[in-house]
């Protein structure tokens, strides 16, 4: 479970509580925040006092505070992102709240903001920040952006996986494309699509977490943003090789490479080197998977 439960009216949870503290503090926030995200009272207030976050009908109560926390393999990721859910009405709805630097929430806000007319993106609320404590002079002073929680069922990296081993009967690409379009249509380069940072509804694809996004600049972009998603979603196939003991042969071979010759068409994809696949090919350990994955350098 990529998401462990943190707090919620009833008190702290188990979970979190029976955590090593080592654990427990790559959860927790870092730095001088405008409020308490892990305490239901602020949250209350906040998700209600609000105009940005309360304008949406209805008293809103607290429900459940939860961290991202995902376990790769036997290794921890640290994220500073959590998901409120809560009562409205008759109703529980989520939301995500994401803890960041001034500038970095601030980009994300903005380019959320337009990004979401057109494509398929979360819809930020609010970027909450206290000037009062930077005047003051706390230390790492951060705000919180909230957004609309996208109903994923898994992450690009999930999919490619499931699709190798055989746990999907079909590989439907054109939607990933698509929505990857939406962007650089708009003018973006997202400058960070890893696998994590696409997430399948069961519909459709959204893309997140665009902090370092940067301005569209063509055919040497769309093999960066490709070199990386491949990349980085390969380095996990590699790594859930590597854990299961299983080695890249039969099935997993013939899907892998099925993946790649039906991905890249999609796109205006150019051969040659780059230095997103130079990268990401020192990282893989297995060395058939290695090749398989170079061979988008020569495609
Ligand atoms: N709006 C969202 N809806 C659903 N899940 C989200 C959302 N935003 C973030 N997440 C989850 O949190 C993870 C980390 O979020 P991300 O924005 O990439 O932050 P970080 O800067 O920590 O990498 C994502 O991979 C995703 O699983
Ligand atoms: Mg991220």
């Amino acid at each position: 479970m990529s998401w462990i439960a943190l707090n919620s009216r009833s008190g702290v949870s188990e979970s979190f509580v029976s955590l090593k503290t080592i654990d427990q503090k790559r959860i927790l926030p870092k730095g001088s925040l405008p409020i308490n995200v892990l305490d239901v009272k602020d949250l209350d207030r906040v998700l209600n006092e609000t105009p940005e976050l309360s304008s949406r009908g209805g008293k809103k109560e607290t429900l459940l505070i939860e961290g991202y926390y995902p376990n790769k393999f036997g290794l921890w990721a640290t994220h500073k992102v959590y998901r409120i859910t809560y009562q409205i009405s008759d109703r529980k709805e989520r939301i995500i709240a994401k803890i960041m630097a001034k500038e970095c929430g601030k980009k994300e806000l903005r380019l959320l903001s337009d990004l979401c007319k057109t494509s398929n993106v979360p819809k930020p609320f609010h970027f909450l920040y206290d000037g009062q404590l930077e005047e003051e002079n706390f230390f790492d002073v951060k705000g919180i952006l909230f957004m609309s929680y996208v109903d994923n069922r898994f992450h690009f990296e999930e999919y490619l996986r499931r699709w190798c081993v055989a746990e999907l009967k079909s590989l439907e690409l054109k939607n990933i494309s698509e929505s990857i379009f939406e962007i650089w249509s708009a003018g973006i380069k997202h400058n960070d699509l890893k696998g994590e940072h696409l997430l399948f509804t069961g519909k459709e694809w959204f893309i997140i977490d665009f902090e370092k996004s940067e301005p569209f600049a063509g055919k040497e972009d769309v093999k960066d943003e490709l070199a990386v998603l491949i990349g980085d979603s390969t380095v996990y196939l590699d790594r859930f090789m590597a854990y299961n003991k299983i080695d890249f042969e039969g099935t997993i071979k013939e899907r892998y490479e099925t993946f790649l010759d039906n991905f890249l068409p999609l796109f205006d994809f150019d051969s040659g080197d780059n230095r997103y696949i130079s990268a990401f090919e020192t990282s893989i350990q297995n060395e058939k998977l290695k090749s398989a994955y170079s061979t988008l350098k020569v495609m």
